[in-house]
């Protein structure tokens, strides 16, 4: 579907490149139907040795003439000068996706100028790996194909979800903030191994395959969390011991809260 496509990448730091990297490597484009943008010519140089036939240019603008499809990476607080710098090469007909947190849409297709399609993506870190969890929410303007394009993208850095705008800050506490809580708990799950007498290196091994595993076997199997919970709390054994201490301290309603208060925090920055 995105055959016929150039897309623009402006500003590709830490989530340009791993989307650029997803994309080539994913085969959804070849790397001559790229072009990223940063300030620093070093670092278009590295990313042109890293991806043979990759374009880069210092020249947002002239990136962006070229591009069906602008992928906006930037920091927030370069919103305004870079899409002032690119709004006249960009038409109504190009799709802009922007990774801004904390922008929305109106706020964008205002700052264009001009009725065009927009869709806000809000990914988290581990996309860097190719495994992140990517919410997208369509602007005014944006149709159908527009979100299926932008699913088709951050598909190639992991898995994406279709989401009503309004709820980008909810996504923020939970899917954006939570690979945070995740590394607390390899941490906790570490020291409590080494509590144990397990060698910390040893310790920090297991407890972040057994993270990784159960991950993965709730995503492969599709299975709710609590029936393979079940499956390892064998009657009088040990696991259900643990999950009785974890209960007994509320881990659900502290992970509840902690989300609520991300998500009120999300709030309060867009209105800052
Ligand atoms: N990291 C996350 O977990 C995460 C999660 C969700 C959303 N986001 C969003 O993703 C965006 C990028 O974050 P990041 O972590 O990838 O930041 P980053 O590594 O700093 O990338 C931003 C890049 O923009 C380039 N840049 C700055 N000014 C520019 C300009 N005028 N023209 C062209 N390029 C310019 C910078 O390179 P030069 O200095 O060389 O120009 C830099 O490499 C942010 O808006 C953030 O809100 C990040």
């Amino acid at each position: 579907m995105l055959d016929n496509h150039t897309v623009a990448i402006i500003g590709a730091g830490n989530i340009g490149r791993a989307l650029l990297g997803g994309m080539i490597h994913g085969d959804l484009l070849a790397s001559d139907q790229l072009i990223a943008t940063r300030r620093t010519q070093s670092a278009l140089d590295a990313l042109e040795d890293e991806f043979p036939g990759l374009r880069t240019t210092t020249d947002n603008a002239a990136a962006a003439n070229e591009a069906s499809i602008v992928l906006l990476t930037i920091k927030p607080q370069s919103r305004a000068e870079v899409i002032t710098e690119i709004r006249d090469q960009v038409n109504d007909d190009v799709l802009v996706i922007s990774v801004l947190a904390g922008v929305t849409t109106e706020t964008l297709q205002y700052n264009f100028g001009h009725e065009l399609p927009v869709v806000r993506a809000m990914p988290n870190t581990p996309a860097l790996v190719d495994e992140g969890a990517t919410a997208l929410a369509g602007g005014t303007f944006a149709e159908e194909r527009h979100l299926t394009m932008a699913q088709q993208i951050f598909a190639a850095v992991g898995q994406s979800e279709v989401v009503p705008e309004y709820l980008m800050d909810a996504v923020t506490g939970l899917s954006g903030s939570g690979p945070a809580y995740v590394y607390m708990f390899i941490e906790a799950l570490t020291d409590a191994g080494v509590k144990q007498g397990l060698p910390r290196e040893a310790a920090a091994r297991l407890a972040t395959q057994t993270v990784y595993g159960a991950a993965k076997l709730v995503r492969d199997t599709g299975k709710h969390p609590a029936i393979l919970r079940d499956e390892v709390t064998t009657p009088g054994g040990t696991a259900i011991a643990a999950v009785s201490e974890l209960e007994s301290h509320g881990l659900r309603t502290m992970m509840i809260n902690a989300v609520a208060t991300a998500t009120e925090r999300s709030k309060e920055l867009n209105q800052e």
